[in-house]
């Protein structure tokens, strides 16, 4: 039935030149489409097959009844005052082992950006050709716009309509405005759970999303088996060559919640080890014991399938195996966000890394960062006016010392020189309010940042906050902070929780608050979120404050 009035409505309103403005019609997606999920609107608004489609687009698994070519849904990020960038994939056949998503030649794709849901003010429209070459990625950076403001964005192609997407450009420079709803996530392992946590986020309807990394995991199907057991599998073998990261990438985006997350809000991005490969370190491979003599090939391939599928800037297109990720996106004056790359140019993990009581990881020649990176970062601490400098990363940044006195030589603790330079870098740049987070660790933690863990006066200098994992990891438990060793052994650390969520913040003048959201099970579909706990960070007070959790 939709299909049919898809026929007799849609195509009508993307007839070029005719101008859509002033045009409703029933298909208009609603807010509550594009929040939900954009699958059902996508699927309706195809209708007859105008792109060159390969056999198999026709028994495509997006949609074999319509050939549906936006199966992969749309996305936005790294927005500024006055621009954004604008994603989508084609794929009418998202697993195709060539990871071409059953497309081939060159195709043109048209969008356009409105003012209201309805799209009867459209501000800007363009078009972008992609192709084989491209991986039929579809980045559109979208200049003109006004500061502060919220957009609906869609693309079309012959005659298929994507699903909606919303957006939001940043405040103007200066602008401290009333407030900013962030959410972030990490760890999000098909296999190891359903994607619910991306749906609740996404009900929460937040103005920004960050993703930390481990978008997607590399390795065949079951080769990684959680302890409450995998509910579906990876598509392909561990992925190596091109094909097989552009075919993970689109598998993962057929989920219905992840294209939700990406549709309600902007993304800022930054991958972790797993969108390479396990605990990489700049030109090093996880294991010495199995080589890769093609790893830079691999890491070459997994960098451009990264740019492909995510709403990256073209100033992060990669050139071979290497790819400019770290840069800092500003909030008006309210924060800045320094999103930061901890794999590319990192030495090895010290003392063949896992948990160790290891000397070298002191070693002040040692660098998470990368010299260039580093000094980039204390010079943006240096010019920042924000009230919140926020550091998006990917490792564990606190001091933490298990029963044995070891800490994990692949966080912040394994390059101490990185982490008090870091650490430095707030205090003499006089940075008013420090907070760094971090993903990788499949679990929930709050951390006061001290400038000397070895002393228990030493004063906080800034606050860390942790999102567990979306799915890695499996069900995982409740945990009781009266029993964690954690807590008791980093006096420091105020909270943690082996439970799936992410974390959603708020963030004001004179607060950031943090709601650390779980779910009981992500082996089934559907669970609810609850919040966990509440903390707020008081402006020029780093540390944190227990609050009622909602
Ligand atoms: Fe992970």
């Amino acid at each position: 039935m939709q299909a049919v009035l898809a026929l007799t409505v849609r195509p009508p309103r993307w007839e070029c030149p005719v101008p859509f403005s002033g045009e409703n019609s029933p298909l208009t997606p609603s807010r509550r489409t594009v929040l939900a999920s954009g699958a059902a609107l996508g699927a309706a608004a195809a209708v007859g097959t105008a792109l060159p489609l390969t056999a198999s687009a026709a028994q495509g698994a997006g949609n074999p009844s319509t050939g549906e070519v936006f199966t992969l849904g749309v996305a936005s990020g790294d927005p500024d005052p006055y621009s954004v960038v604008l994603w989508t994939r084609l794929a009418p056949n998202p697993l195709a082992e060539d990871g071409l998503g059953g497309m081939r030649g060159t195709v043109e794709v048209e969008w356009e950006i409105a003012r209201d849901e309805r799209f009867s003010r459209i501000v800007r429209r363009g078009r972008e050709r992609t192709d084989a070459d491209a991986g039929y990625a579809v980045h559109a950076e979208v200049a003109g716009l006004a500061p502060g403001t919220e957009y609906f964005y869609r693309f079309r192609t012959g005659r298929h309509l994507s699903p909606a997407g919303r957006t939001r450009t940043a405040p103007a420079f200066g602008v401290v405005g009333s407030g900013l709803a962030m959410s972030f996530a990490s760890c999000s392992q098909y296999e190891h759970g359903y994607f619910t946590a991306y749906h609740h986020l996404a009900a929460d309807e937040p103005d920004l999303v960050l993703h930390l990394g481990d978008y997607i995991y590399e390795y065949k199907a079951d080769s990684y088996v959680s302890p409450t057991g995998n509910v579906r599998d990876h598509s392909g073998p561990e992925t190596e060559t091109l094909a097989n990261y552009r075919q993970r990438h689109a598998q993962y985006r057929t989920d219905a919640d992840l294209q939700a997350a990406h549709a309600v809000a902007p993304w800022l991005v930054v991958p972790d080890d797993h969108e390479v490969d396990n605990n990489w370190a700049g030109d090093v491979y996880e294991k010495p014991e199995i080589p890769q003599p093609n790893f830079i090939e691999r890491r070459a391939n997994a960098f451009r399938a990264l740019y492909e599928n995510m709403p990256l800037r073209r100033r992060s297109k990669p050139s071979g195996s290497h790819m400019r990720l770290y840069r800092t996106v500003r909030w008006g004056a309210l924060a800045n966000f320094h999103m930061l790359d901890t794999r590319q140019y990192r030495d090895d993990q010290a003392c063949d890394d896992g948990w160790k009581v290891c000397a070298d990881a002191a070693d002040p020649a040692r660098t998470l960062t990368g010299d260039e990176q580093e000094a980039w970062l204390i010079e943006q601490f240096r010019r920042s006016r924000a009230r919140w400098d926020v550091l998006g990363q990917q490792v564990f940044f606190a001091r933490r010392v298990n029963a044995s006195g070891a800490t994990s030589m692949d966080s912040w603790d394994g390059y101490r020189g990185s982490q008090e330079r870091i650490t430095e870098g707030w205090l003499d740049a006089g940075v008013r309010n420090p907070v760094v987070l971090t993903g990788d660790v499949h679990t929930h933690w709050a951390n006061e940042l001290k400038a000397n863990y070895a002393d228990p006066d030493s004063e906080v200098v800034g606050t860390e906050l942790v999102t567990t994992s979306i799915t890695s990891g499996g069900n995982g438990a409740d945990s009781d902070p009266n029993d964690d060793n954690n807590l008791k052994l980093n006096p420091h650390i105020k909270f943690r929780n082996n439970q799936r969520g992410y974390v959603r913040t708020k963030i004001t003048r004179d607060e950031f608050r943090a709601d650390f959201r779980v779910l009981d099970k992500v082996t089934e579909p559907g669970h609810p979120a609850r919040t966990r706990a509440s903390f707020v960070i008081a402006d020029r007070n780093p540390g944190l404050t227990e609050v009622t959790p909602r």
